[in-house]
């Protein structure tokens, strides 16, 4: 079956210990007067660069963007679309999972990246995209199609 990847919660790894703080620094930085929930996100490029976001909310709601999509669009827009994780901070208990928006937002440019959710609590928990998005919808759906049915219908 095409995109299946189901991995079990692993071990938090000691590696993404500046990845979490970076995270929960941007927490502080978050804009959610309406929710109060604040959100930060760490997201770690193949280059090493560090990509922070949070969630930025609007008067009038649906203009609202979440942490990891400002992280990636900060990233990308800065020319950069490989990535080795994303942490994500929230004072929620067991740490927040991202969204589906989110996760569709990561599938774009990775498949299976691992995620540290953390808390203000000092509590990790790290999955991997393919668990939180099994069979995802992915660039490949689309650009590895043959070009004959590439075309639009008569
Ligand atoms: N939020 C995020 O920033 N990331 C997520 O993955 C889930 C939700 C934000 C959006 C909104 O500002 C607040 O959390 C409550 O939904």
């Amino acid at each position: 079956m095409k995109h299946l990847i189901v991995t079990q919660p692993t071990q938090p790894d000691a590696a993404f210990d500046d990845l979490v703080q970076a995270a929960l620094d941007a927490r502080a930085r978050a804009y959610a007067p309406y929710s109060h929930f604040l959100v930060g996100a760490a997201l770690l490029a193949d280059d090493g660069r560090v990509f922070t976001g949070t969630n930025v909310e609007n008067a009038t709601y649906g203009l609202t963007i979440c942490a990891e999509r400002t992280a990636v669009v900060k990233a990308v827009s800065e020319g950069v679309r490989h990535f080795k994780a994303i942490a994500i901070a929230t004072d929620h208990d067991p740490p927040a999972t991202p969204c589906g928006m989110c996760r569709q937002t990561l599938a774009e440019f990775a498949l299976d990246l691992p995620i540290v959710l953390a808390n203000v609590a000092g509590r990790r928990v790290q999955v991997h995209l393919g668990t939180l998005l099994p069979h995802a919808f992915r660039p490949s759906d689309l650009l590895d199609r043959p070009a004959s049915k590439s075309g639009s219908t008569p």
